[in-house]
């Protein structure tokens, strides 16, 4: 990570982060960013493969919630209810695997709309980078989760520069998996994190990298 390494506090309201950890480039609403329709694949057939062995492998299965998600959320084997959350409704309405989607903004309002305890797992797969409020937004997964469901974050050296925060532009990939960590770490109620790159260093095409924890008991 770059920038000094502060124990977190809670009277700081970045979590113990250095000052400007969480600017961004482009200071315009995210409604406005992810209002044109983007039906694209954000990483290639290597890395989207990775992303479903890694969910199928952790037993991604049941209700399911895929946060900053899009039309695809490459589950090898659709999930018996997925609810998808992200920006564009045309892309999420669109989405083949989800049962139901929400147009909702976690850098506005980071609070969930979801009872407690509604899901067996949650998932983000490319998107951790956007995230200002990551703290409070990984607090209120823990609120969302069953006991023992995990949380799986997946990334991989992409991404939409302007709306990425300006520490994951300034780390390189093992920076940007302990910014990840420390997510878990700061907001609590997980258990330890694992952090793995999922693609083989030699593969040529997009790398792939994981961090997940499972909710702590109740
Ligand atoms: C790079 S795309 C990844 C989409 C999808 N998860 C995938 O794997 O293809 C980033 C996604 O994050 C979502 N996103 C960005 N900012 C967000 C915010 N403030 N609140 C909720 N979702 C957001 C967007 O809707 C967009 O679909």
């Amino acid at each position: 990570m770059t920038g000094d390494e502060r124990e977190p506090s809670e009277a700081d309201s970045d979590h113990g982060f250095p000052p400007g950890f969480f600017d961004r480039a482009d200071l315009t609403s995210d409604e406005r960013f992810y209002r044109p329709d983007r039906f694209v694949t954000h990483i290639d057939d290597g890395a989207i493969a990775a992303v479903g062995a890694l969910y199928d492998e952790l037993d991604v299965t049941g209700d399911v919630l895929d946060l900053m998600s899009s039309w695809i959320s490459h589950f090898p084997n659709t999930p018996e209810r997925l609810v998808v959350l992200g920006m564009n409704e045309s892309e999420l309405a669109a989405n083949p695997q989800a049962s139901s989607w929400v147009v909702h903004d976690l850098n506005e309002r980071p609070v969930l709309p979801f009872a407690d305890a509604t899901f067996d797992h949650v998932v983000c797969c490319v998107s951790v980078d956007y995230l200002t409020r990551p703290i409070e937004v990984f607090r209120e997964v823990a609120r969302v989760l069953r006991p023992g469901g995990a949380f799986v974050l997946t990334f991989s050296n992409r991404c939409f520069p302007t709306k990425a925060i300006r520490a994951w532009l300034a780390n390189d990939e093992p920076g940007r998996v302990e910014i990840v960590r420390q997510y878990f770490l700061r907001a609590g109620g997980f258990e330890a994190p694992v952090a793995q790159r999922r693609t083989p260093m030699a593969s040529g095409g997009d790398p792939l990298y994981a961090v997940w924890a499972r909710r702590g008991p109740a």
